[in-house]
């Protein structure tokens, strides 16, 4: 018998490859910002240098390839082609929500990719709603040992567990549950959004919880209530209605960037390299994609390579532009943000300094 989640995880896998399930009349705010063009770089293009390091571990670019992933044939097809174009690359990636394999340790295997990643900065990952149910400190415990992670993240999807008709939208008391998660794991405990961004106010409950990172993961990407509606054709109509809901991924990025002192994903439709830079302009840490990277994967491991291969030229070339020899020196790029992302940090507290700096008042 086909295990139930596992069913549920390939039609959304086929959906995201089939449909358009991205943000209909919202997008993610990357259109609304540009840096100001440096006519006069003073540094040569070669001298850039996309090296960071996120949570103490060291990558050769501010990307990892965000959690999708695992519990069926298919889930392990495309976690053993994602993890080893980031091995190549060296960038961070996060396999899909193991709630299935700490339910049936039979699927185990298909979330383990070290055979093809022994170095990737890799990362685990349960949601905030399992928490909820009972899972706590030994299921995370057994996610990370599972996979040999580097770090956990715990998902938030209340609007998907709402839409999809076999979800368990109850969130009473996950914060507490986080907590006790972050107090007794070995590893960094990353709080991750889907699709619906994260707010100034969460992200400080979050922090003061212990969460090592925030991945705000916005809106303007793939929508999840898109994805659901398109699964449950003729269910709920919330799938349809809340399609865009959520704070668009540029905003959430400001908002936890510059509210919490811990790293930040920035992820939630970010699509080039440009987008990227502007991200890490806004003050995230790293940048997460998932849809372009499962499309590409698609193609198999060559196709992602030289998807991710363009993504990076595209963001060493913003970096170039705006006179930034590495990725820190984004902070400091001049840009502009006009029309409806310029409205949301208006009515969310921004402002702007004498020397045209984002601040949250
Ligand atoms: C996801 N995403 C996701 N996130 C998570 O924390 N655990 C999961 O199991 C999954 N599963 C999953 C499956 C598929 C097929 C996709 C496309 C996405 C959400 C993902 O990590 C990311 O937050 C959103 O998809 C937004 O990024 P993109 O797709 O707009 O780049």
């Amino acid at each position: 018998m086909v295990d139930k989640t596992s069913g549920r995880k390939d039609d959304h896998i086929k959906i995201c490859l089939r449909e358009d399930v991205e943000g209909i009349f919202k997008d993610t705010g990357f259109c609304d910002i540009e840096f100001v063009h440096r006519a006069l770089p003073e540094i040569d293009f070669n001298e850039v240098d996309l090296r960071t390091t996120f949570l103490g571990f060291k990558l050769s670019a501010p990307i990892m390839i965000a959690p999708m992933t695992g519990g069926s044939a298919l889930g392990k097809k495309f976690n053993q082609i994602l993890a080893s174009a980031a091995q190549e690359l060296g960038l961070g990636f996060g396999v899909g929500s193991q709630r299935a394999a700490i339910e049936n340790p039979s699927l185990a295997d298909t979330f383990k990719v070290r055979s093809v990643a022994p170095d990737v900065f890799l990362v685990g990952n349960l949601g905030m709603a399992q928490l909820v149910q009972g899972f706590g400190l030994v299921e995370a415990r057994r996610a990370v040992e599972m996979i040999d992670a580097d770090a956990l993240s715990i998902h938030m999807n209340p609007l998907q567990e709402l839409v999809q008709p076999e979800g368990e939208p109850r969130y009473r008391g996950a914060l507490k549950k986080f907590a006790k998660i972050c107090e007794g794991l070995d590893v960094p405990v990353i709080a991750k959004e889907t699709g619906c961004g994260v707010s100034a106010e969460v992200a400080k409950e979050l922090a003061e919880a212990g969460a090592s990172a925030i991945d705000v993961s916005g809106a303007g990407g793939t929508s999840w209530a898109g994805v659901e509606a398109l699964r449950t054709d003729g269910g709920s109509t919330v799938g349809g209605i809340f399609w865009d809901w959520g704070i668009p991924t540029a905003v959430t990025t400001a908002e936890v960037s510059l509210s919490v002192k811990v790293p930040v994903i920035s992820s939630g439709g970010i699509r080039s390299g440009l987008d990227a830079a502007k991200a890490l302009a806004l003050g995230a840490d790293l940048v997460g994609i998932a849809l372009p990277a499962l499309r590409a994967a698609q193609r198999g491991k060559a196709a992602v390579v030289e998807f991710l291969n363009d993504f990076m030229m595209e963001l060493k070339a913003a970096m170039f532009l705006t006179g930034c020899r590495r990725i820190s020196d984004l902070r400091q790029a001049s840009f502009i943000i006009t029309g409806r992302t310029r409205d949301w940090l208006l009515a969310r507290g921004f402002t702007w300094d004498k020397a045209g700096r984002l601040r949250r008042v």
